[in-house]
């Protein structure tokens, strides 16, 4: 058997420790919300392969209201647990799914998106927003992607 190339693993844990750090100094010292999530949504919308949509919903009331973003417009609002953002939000836990098309309930805003990953913004217990990441390739997020992501947020939120 030939060894395994496990290249592609170490390479993206790298690429996710490196974006912390960018995103550590992009928002040190600033401490507006919208600012900082423009541009956590921009360095990932251009840091990772294969992305067609990076951005922010937050929590208004019992629904999600689009934030800052980077990718093709987005629908504003979505009902507290509809779609895999309001999945995510609801439950209070990342959701990834692999192929869009077998989530019941998946909100296309870009035809083209495939995959998805949402990581909720929990602040005091509460669910504030999500993080979505949305790719045109099938299996596109994995579980170092989803660990990447949630440090991402970690930092984002000032821990
Ligand atoms: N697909 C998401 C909606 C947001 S867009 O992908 C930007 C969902 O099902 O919640």
């Amino acid at each position: 058997m030939p060894p395994q190339d496990t290249s592609m693993l170490s390479d993206k844990a790298a690429l996710y420790r490196d974006l912390a750090a960018q995103l550590g100094a992009l928002i040190e010292g600033e401490t507006d919300r919208i600012a900082n999530a423009a541009n956590l949504a921009a360095l990932l919308y251009h840091g990772l392969p294969e992305l067609n949509w990076a951005g922010f919903y937050f929590a208004q009331g019992d629904e999600l209201v689009l934030g800052p973003f980077q990718g093709r417009p987005a629908c504003v609002r979505i009902a507290w647990g509809n779609g895999v953002c309001g999945t995510a939000a609801a439950r209070g836990e990342s959701v990834l799914v692999p192929d869009v098309h077998d989530f019941p309930g998946h909100i296309a805003c870009d035809p083209l998106s495939r995959s998805e990953l949402v990581v909720p913004l929990i602040e005091g217990g509460r669910v504030t927003g999500v993080l979505d990441l949305d790719s045109p390739r099938r299996a596109r997020f994995d579980a170092e992607d989803r660990a990447g992501c949630e440090r991402l947020v970690d930092v984002f939120l000032g821990r």
